[in-house]
């Protein structure tokens, strides 16, 4: 099995499609014959809702007790925090208890690392683990940053925020400078696209702001109800309109990440300039 991929889903921005995106590109790693993991790293527990686990603040073992358990230095054994999806894929819940985990994390040696270790441990059993973020830059986002390779970061189409995009990338490079060299950007995709003449537009205004110092996915998700519904169907969108325009998008989008690798060979984001 090739090495595991770590990629992190990240924009300090609330409600860009980061726990849309994190599900459905799961559930599209899977449809390719992929080993995935998904971990819920947000408090909110949006992805652990989508995933079907209605009242994650009722859940008695949670990501909270693995990041714990690190921080401990306890021995995990059975990995109960590991719960399994009828899509295929594994995944790891979290509840509002983890706020206090990061809370905690400020008096914690290596406190940048503390998810990484857990996931160090336990990764090599996928293909893909992929990590929802909080919409913050905070202690847990670096943790998801510092045991990622890549992060991939969608921006909502009507909101180009190119402030909040030189925060996040002067936060991933600071990470890759100090803590984990090997992290590099993915790639910035659109989500919630409402109009495909609108569309280029906003793509060209993404290249033209952000495309010569970031890679630029080819991928837009476009704005759609059935995307909103699927946190109510217990359905990815490949199950829940296989025909439609975003499984189309996000099945682009999968190929697109399966993809990055050879892509970065080719032309690595230059973050230092
Ligand atoms: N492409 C889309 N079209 C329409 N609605 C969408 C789309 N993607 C996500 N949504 C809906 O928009 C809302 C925000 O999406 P989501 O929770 O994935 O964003 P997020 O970035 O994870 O938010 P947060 O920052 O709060 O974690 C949800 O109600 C979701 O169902
Ligand atoms: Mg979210």
């Amino acid at each position: 099995m090739n090495k595991t991929k770590v990629i992190a889903v990240a924009n300090q921005k609330g409600g860009v499609g980061k726990s849309t995106t994190v599900y459905n590109l799961g559930a599209g790693l899977i449809l390719e014959g992929k080993k995935v993991l998904l971990v819920d790293v947000d408090p909110q527990g949006d992805l652990s809702k989508m995933l079907g686990c209605r009242k994650p603040h009722e859940l008695p073992i949670t990501l909270t007790n693995a990041l714990n358990d690190v921080v401990a230095g306890a021995k995990i054994d059975g990995n109960a925090e590991i719960m399994h999806h009828n899509e295929g894929f594994d995944f790891i819940p979290a509840n509002r208890t983890l706020s206090a985990v990061e809370v905690g994390l400020v008096n914690v040696m290596s406190r940048e690392t503390v998810l990484k270790r857990y996931l160090d441990g336990i990764k090599g059993n996928y293909d893909y683990v992929l990590l929802d973020c909080r919409p913050s830059l905070g202690m847990l986002v670096i943790n998801a940053l510092s045991a990622s390779d890549y992060v991939l970061i969608p921006v909502q189409a009507d909101y180009l925020a190119a402030e909040d995009m030189t925060e996040l990338v002067g936060t991933v490079q600071n990470i890759k400078r100090q803590i984990n060299p090997g992290l590099k950007i993915g790639g910035v995709f659109l989500t919630m696209v409402n109009d495909t003449r609108f569309r280029k537009d906003i793509a060209a205004g993404v290249k033209e702001n952000f495309g010569k110092r970031l890679p630029v996915l080819n991928t837009a998700i476009p704005a759609t109800v059935r995307l909103a519904e699927i946190s109510t169907v217990d359905k990815s969108i490949f199950l829940h309109e296989p025909k439609g325009r975003a499984a189309a998008a996000y099945r682009n989008l999968t190929k697109e990440v399966l993809q990055i690798d050879e892509k970065q060979r080719r032309k690595p984001a230059d973050l230092d300039r």
